[in-house]
């Protein structure tokens, strides 16, 4: 099983320290969540790791291989998926053409091939499609998909993004708040779908997450940061009752 590592992770924005050594491990197979108040810096943390911005300090590994400051595109092709804070869609392709999209960190033939639609870029087109109809079908969006994306709920957006991001069949999955905006009942599909993902299809799962219901339900290991440090690690339960998390989160959120 492979293994994505943080080590002493800092992002500095001028004088502000938004991430101030974190460490992390996410496994495959298993789900890791991370909590905290808004402006933690827990977005910070995922955009180093997936190549959004080049980190002050730290290192990131996937298995043996340093990813640290590779380009964005470089990284998804290594096999880490993700999800944005606010969805981010080709808003007028329909909701097949967004799933297909992931596919192409899958991309092998040449740009002239595709050009004279040689039977190797042809190839490619079928296997893409064939990758998207089964996603489609895993998340329940047939009934969506040639329906142009701009039209559809908060909801089923989500999960067209969730689509594209498995579409590119990733070792590690990374979501920022999948669940924010989901009614009571899309977020107990998405905690089935998350623990099938996580536990059946051995993807490794990095989740920011607000809802404490859902972090509760399917995380096997919980981090809380606060103010670009983490405050503490453990399961759920553990996490949830250390008093530190208590004063800085979740008093505040039980209020
Ligand atoms: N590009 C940037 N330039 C300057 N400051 C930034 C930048 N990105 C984030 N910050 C700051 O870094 C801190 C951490 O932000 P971050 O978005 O990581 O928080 P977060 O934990 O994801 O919060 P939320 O729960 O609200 O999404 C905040 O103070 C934020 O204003
Ligand atoms: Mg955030």
């Amino acid at each position: 099983m492979m293994k994505l590592r943080v080590a002493g992770l800092k992002q500095y924005f001028g004088g502000l320290k938004a991430v101030d050594t974190v460490s992390l491990d996410a496994k495959q197979s298993e789900i890791l969540a991370i909590i905290g108040p808004n402006g933690a810096g827990k977005t910070t943390v995922i955009n180093a790791i997936t190549g959004l911005r080049k980190p002050t300090a730290g290192t990131v590994w996937l298995g043996d291989k340093t990813i640290t400051g590779l380009a964005a595109n470089r990284i998804a092709e290594l096999g880490i998926a993700r999800t944005f804070q606010n969805i981010e869609l080709f808003e007028h392709a329909s909701v097949l053409d967004n799933i297909q999209l992931g596919f192409y960190r899958h991309r092998k033939v040449t740009l002239c091939a595709e050009l004279f639609n040689l039977p190797s870029a042809r190839a490619e087109a079928v296997n893409a499609r064939l990758a998207a109809e089964k996603i489609l079908h895993y998340l329940d969006l047939v009934s969506w998909r040639d329906k142009a994306v701009s039209g559809l709920s908060y909801g089923i957006r989500k999960q067209v993004e969730l689509g594209r991001a498995l579409c590119s069949a990733p070792s590690f999955l990374i979501l920022d708040e999948p669940a924010s905006g989901l009614t009571r009942e899309e977020t107990l599909d998405l905690g089935y779908f998350l623990r099938d993902l996580a536990k059946n299809r051995g993807i490794g799962i990095l989740m920011i997450e607000h809802d404490m219901g859902l972090v509760s339900r399917v995380a096997d290991h919980v981090i809380a940061m606060n103010e670009g440090r983490i405050l503490a690690k453990g399961s759920a339960p553990e996490v949830q009752s250390n008093a530190d998390v208590i004063e800085c989160y979740l008093g505040s959120e039980m209020v």
